[in-house]
């Protein structure tokens, strides 16, 4: 399943968005324009459903509802969401859940305007209902977070449950060690990478290893014969043969691959880990323009037959450069005064046009996700 649809009120420092979701989507704009804003609320919906989570923890995870609400709301005092999921993209939807959430002044905790869930059949679930009215506490807690309530749609609390979040730091792949503290839930910053890499089954983890390979062929050809290792301390590592001017090349671990090829096998492991919706931050960091050029093919290609669902916040030009990327998977960041808006860039003529005669994707969209740079060529051009 995928998520076919997102509305939004509200939210942080968008005022209001609609807009359809492909299995790939790629969220351009400039440095806070919202792209991470975006992609975390599909983590609130995560945290609402995660065991030990729940509606008050995930907001107060984020500061209150007063920073979730957007600056720019004016006298509109709801945070609503509503997404839509498919089983793939420009097919009917199979749920749609809607949540609207507010906390007046001097209300100790944030609380439920609405919370309606339809499935295919209707509408299955229209809050708030008469137990509400007669107990209102009721309104802190969604009924997508509790088990005793949520049995008519728990698949939808699951695929919420399964978003994975990467925002890949090299330096914690590396040296997950040096680091003390809780490991994060989730992993976000790939922590436990080569953990998560050696307590996987043998067969999957070396299938997974030679896809990555395979995949990274084109990328980092020097690399070859990706397989996991164990040092005496019983640490787990992962080991290439690197055919550089040595004739048969030597082996290397990955404390001696660079940033860029250790977080570009962190990243595409995760893509295989799972088939839920993953949400990935700035994939291009680190990495030389050669590679990231290619980096959309590759995620396409580990996507799956099932093509599991990819959003890809970047402001890299060379990412948006593949031909390959329709218009209708590129969505136009552009912050306003009245909160960022959100466009589909296949909906705006102008890119229409510019792609039709063969502009990349980058060419196309780019200037408008930054004007001023886009006047000054305009300047330089003249
Ligand atoms: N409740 C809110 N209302 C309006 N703006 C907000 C709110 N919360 C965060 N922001 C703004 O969102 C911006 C950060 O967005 P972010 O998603 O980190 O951008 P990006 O990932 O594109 O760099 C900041 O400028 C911040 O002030
Ligand atoms: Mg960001």
């Amino acid at each position: 399943m995928i998520v076919s649809h997102l509305s939004l009120k509200n939210w942080k420092n968008f005022r209001t968005v609609d807009v359809p979701l492909r299995s790939r989507v790629f969220l351009a704009g400039p440095n806070a324009s919202g792209k991470s804003n975006f992609l975390d609320v599909f983590r609130f919906l995560r945290d609402i459903v995660k065991r030990g989570g729940g509606l008050q923890q995930a907001v107060a995870e984020r500061g209150g509802l007063s920073q979730i609400r957007c600056l720019a709301a004016r006298n509109e005092p709801a945070v609503e969401i509503e997404a839509g999921l498919a089983e793939a993209s420009g097919q009917p939807p199979l749920w749609r859940y809607a949540v609207g959430i507010q906390q007046s002044r001097g209300e100790a905790s944030s609380r439920l305007v609405y919370e309606r869930i339809w499935n295919h059949d209707g509408q299955i679930l229209d809050r708030p209902d008469d137990s509400d009215a007669k107990d209102p506490m009721r309104l802190t807690q969604t009924h997508l977070e509790q088990i005793s309530a949520n049995e008519t749609f728990r698949e939808l609390a699951r695929f919420f449950d399964s978003v994975s979040y990467l925002h890949l730091v090299p330096q914690l792949v590396r040296n997950p060690r040096a680091f003390a503290g809780p490991g994060i839930p989730g992993d976000p910053f790939g922590q436990s990478f080569l953990e998560r890499v050696a307590s996987t089954p043998p067969k999957t983890r070396r299938s997974r290893l030679s896809k990555i390979e395979k995949a990274l062929v084109s990328a980092v050809p020097q690399l070859k014969e990706l397989t996991d290792t164990k040092d005496e301390a019983g640490a787990p590592h992962l080991e290439a043969i690197y055919e550089h001017w040595r004739p048969r090349g030597a082996k290397q671990r990955e404390d001696q691959f660079s940033d860029g090829t250790l977080r570009l096998i962190a990243l595409l492991w995760s893509l295989l880990e799972s088939q839920s919706l993953l949400l990935l931050e700035e994939p291009e960091l680190s990495l030389n323009a050669a590679i990231i050029r290619i980096l959309p093919a590759i995620i396409h290609r580990l996507q799956g037959k099932h093509k599991r669902q990819v959003l890809i916040s970047t402001h890299s030009a060379e990412l948006l450069s593949d031909q390959g990327i329709g218009g209708e998977e590129i969505f136009i960041l552009t912050p306003t005064e009245e909160g960022t808006k959100v466009e589909v860039a296949s909906t705006i003529q102008e890119v229409r046009d510019l792609l039709e005669i063969g502009f990349t994707p980058a060419e196309a969209v780019i200037p408008r996700t930054t004007p001023q740079l886009g006047a000054q060529r305009w300047l330089f051009d003249a």
